[in-house]
C-alpha cells in the first residue's frame, strides 16, 4: 500500500501559493526544499507538480557517474525525446546536450552560460512552466551557475530545486552559495525538511495497518528506530510486512541512524558494550554512578533501543569506535582510556 505524504501540507501549500505568484507573472519564482537523506524531498517536489498547473515542465537531475558540466540541462533535453527546433548553434547544443562526438568546445564558459539559459527560455517559449531540479547537492559547478542565473531571470517559471546540505555536496561552497542566491530571490520559498514527529509516523501507520494497527507502544518504538526518516520508515515496513515484526525486525546497516553521541556517551557505550555495570563504569571513568544513569539513559533514546544489553549489541554491530576485545580490559580502571574515547 503507498504511504501517504505527512506533516508537509504546510510546506506544499507555500509552493502552492508561490505558483499562483508566476502564473500571470514574469519572474522565476524559486521553491528550495532541503534536507537531510530520505526526508522527502522528491517527494513532495512530485507533490508541487500536482498542485501546480503548468504547461511546460522541465525536470532534470544529476546523472549517473560522473558530474558533468550542465548535467541538468542535458538531463532535461534528453527526457524531452524529440529535440525542438532552438535558437541556439548546433554545436554549442550539442556540447549543452552532452551528444556522443560532440566536437570540441569553442565557446567560453560565459558565452556557453548564455546560451544555457537562451535554451531554457526557448523551451519555456513564454508559457508558465515548472522546472524542477533534483538534487542540486549532486550537481557539476556550471548546472549550479545556470541554476543561479534562472533563479533570477524573467521567465514564468517556479524553479523547485530539492538538495541535500551543502557538506554533502560535490561542490560544497557553490551549492552553498546557490542555494543562498536562490533562497534570496524575490518571493523565494525556502523549506527545511526535518523528521517526521512520532504522531506523524503513528499517522502513517494507522493509514498501512487499518484495524490492524500496532499499539501505541510499537509505534513509539517505531518512530524512535527510524529517527522519524521517511525513508527509513518506508523500508522498515516494507521489510517487516506485517505490524507484528516492527518492533523487532533487525534493520540493515544502511537503514541505521548515526546518532549524534558525545565523547562520553561512546565512553558508556563501550563499557555497556564489555557488559559492565553502571557501578563499574562509573569506577571505570571517574564519575558517580547517578551520572552514569543519565549518560545510560540518553544513550538508549539516541540509538533507539530498548534496553542495555541491546545498546550493547548496537555498538558492535554498528559503532566503529566502540572496539571490544580482552586488551581493552586491562584500561578498565583507568578513565578516559578506552579506545571508544580515543575514536570519538
Ligand atoms: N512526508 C512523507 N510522508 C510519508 N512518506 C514519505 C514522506 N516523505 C517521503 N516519504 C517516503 O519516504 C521515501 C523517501 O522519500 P524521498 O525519496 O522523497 O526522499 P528524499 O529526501 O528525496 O531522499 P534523497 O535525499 O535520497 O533524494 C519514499 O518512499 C517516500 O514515499
Ligand atoms: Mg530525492
Amino acid at each position: 500500500m503507498p504511504v501517504p505524504m505527512v506533516g508537509r501540507a504546510d510546506a506544499l501549500d507555500e509552493i502552492r501559493r508561490a505558483w499562483e505568484r508566476v502564473d500571470g507573472g514574469h519572474r522565476c519564482v524559486p521553491a528550495v526544499v532541503t534536507g537531510l537523506p530520505g526526508t522527502g524531498k522528491s517527494t513532495l517536489a512530485s507533490a508541487a507538480l500536482q498542485v501546480t498547473t503548468p504547461q511546460v515542465v522541465l525536470t532534470g537531475s544529476a546523472r549517473l557517474h560522473s558530474p558533468a558540466p550542465y548535467d541538468w540541462l542535458a538531463a532535461v533535453l534528453a527526457g524531452l525525446g524529440e529535440r525542438p527546433e532552438l535558437p541556439v548553434p548546433s554545436d554549442a547544443l550539442s556540447w549543452l546536450a552532452q551528444d556522443p562526438d560532440v566536437p570540441r568546445e569553442r565557446y567560453t564558459p560565459d558565452a556557453l552560460l548564455r546560451l544555457a539559459v537562451t535554451t531554457v527560455r526557448a523551451l519555456v517559449g513564454g508559457r508558465p512552466a515548472v522546472l524542477v531540479v533534483e538534487d542540486l547537492h549532486a550537481l557539476d559547478p556550471a548546472s549550479l551557475n545556470l541554476i543561479g542565473e534562472l533563479a533570477t531571470a524573467d521567465l514564468p517559471a517556479l524553479l523547485v530545486v530539492t538538495s541535500r546540505p551543502p557538506d554533502a555536496a560535490v561542490s560544497p561552497l557553490l551549492t552553498a552559495r546557490t542555494l543562498a542566491r536562490l533562497s534570496g530571490a524575490p518571493g523565494a520559498v525556502r523549506r527545511h525538511l526535518g523528521a517526521l514527529t512520532a504522531a506523524q509516523v503513528g499517522q502513517i501507520l494507522d493509514h498501512v495497518y487499518g484495524d490492524s494497527r500496532p499499539s501505541p507502544e510499537v509505534a513509539e518504538r517505531v518512530w524512535r528506530r527510524t529517527g522519524g526518516n521517511p525513508y527509513r520508515l518506508t523500508e522498515l515496513l516494507a521489510m517487516a510486512g506485517g505490524p507484528e515484526r516492527l518492533a523487532d525486525e533487525p534493520l540493515p546497516a544502511y537503514l541505521q541512524e548515526q546518532p549524534d553521541l558525545t565523547a562520553r556517551e561512546r565512553e558508556v557505550l563501550g563499557c555497556l558494550a564489555e557488559g559492565m555495570s553502571n557501578k563499574q563504569i562509573a569506577r571505570a571513568l571517574g564519575i558517580s554512578v547517578r551520572t552514569v544513569t543519565v549518560h545510560v539513559s540518553n544513550l538508549l533514546r539516541k540509538t533507539g533501543v530498548a534496553s542495555r544489553t541491546e545498546a550493547a549489541v548496537w555498538a558492535v554491530q554498528r559503532e566503529p569506535g566502540v572496539i571490544v576485545g580482552a586488551d581493552n580490559a586491562g584500561r578498565r580502571d583507568k578513565p578516559g582510556r578506552t579506545r571508544a574515547q580515543s575514536s570519538a
